[in-house]
């Protein structure tokens, strides 16, 4: 499975994404694909914001390696999921292609929230890593039984 964590800057919420996904990958045995991106490209070329990186630390996850990218349009045909943070960039994706690739992050959440919050005004970034790890649970629930292990 080829998955791809879509926010807006690709520097607070999918670098986490990215990450959590990875590390439960790993814990799994699972030969996943996952990247991430954002929408804007605001901040290309950026290490994650030192908020992510921090949460990311305190549950044993290093994202130090990640740098900030924008969506390309090879990303449609190389990825089996595109996973949009919130409604915004769900909307950016869809207006760049059509593809049921696309699919908001917290559909394999908890039902509560629709939108991963943008943290980069506001804090909270427990909170969004806490939403984010529920999800990558759903979603390996969801798709890791038709993957190989390694
Ligand atoms: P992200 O957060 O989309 O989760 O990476 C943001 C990062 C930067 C900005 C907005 C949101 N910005 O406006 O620069």
């Amino acid at each position: 499975m080829k998955v791809l964590m879509v926010c807006l800057g690709n520097i607070c919420r999918s670098p986490l994404a990215e990450g959590i996904l990875k590390a439960k990958c790993a814990e799994m045995g699972l030969d996943w694909q996952v990247d991430s991106a954002g929408t804007s490209a605001f901040h290309i070329g950026e290490l994650p914001d030192p908020r992510s990186i921090q949460t990311a630390k305190d549950n044993g996850i290093d994202i130090t390696d990640q740098r900030a990218r924008q969506v390309s349009w090879d990303d449609f045909e190389k990825y089996d999921l595109i996973l949009a943070m919130d409604s915004s960039n769900f909307r950016s994706l869809t207006s760049m292609k059509t593809s049921p690739k696309i699919k908001m992050m917290l559909s394999f959440g908890n039902g509560v929230e629709s939108d991963v919050p943008d943290p980069y005004y506001n804090n909270g970034f427990d909170s969004v890593y806490n939403m984010l790890e529920n999800a990558c649970e759903g979603l390996l629930k969801t798709y890791s039984s038709s993957t190989t292990l390694a």
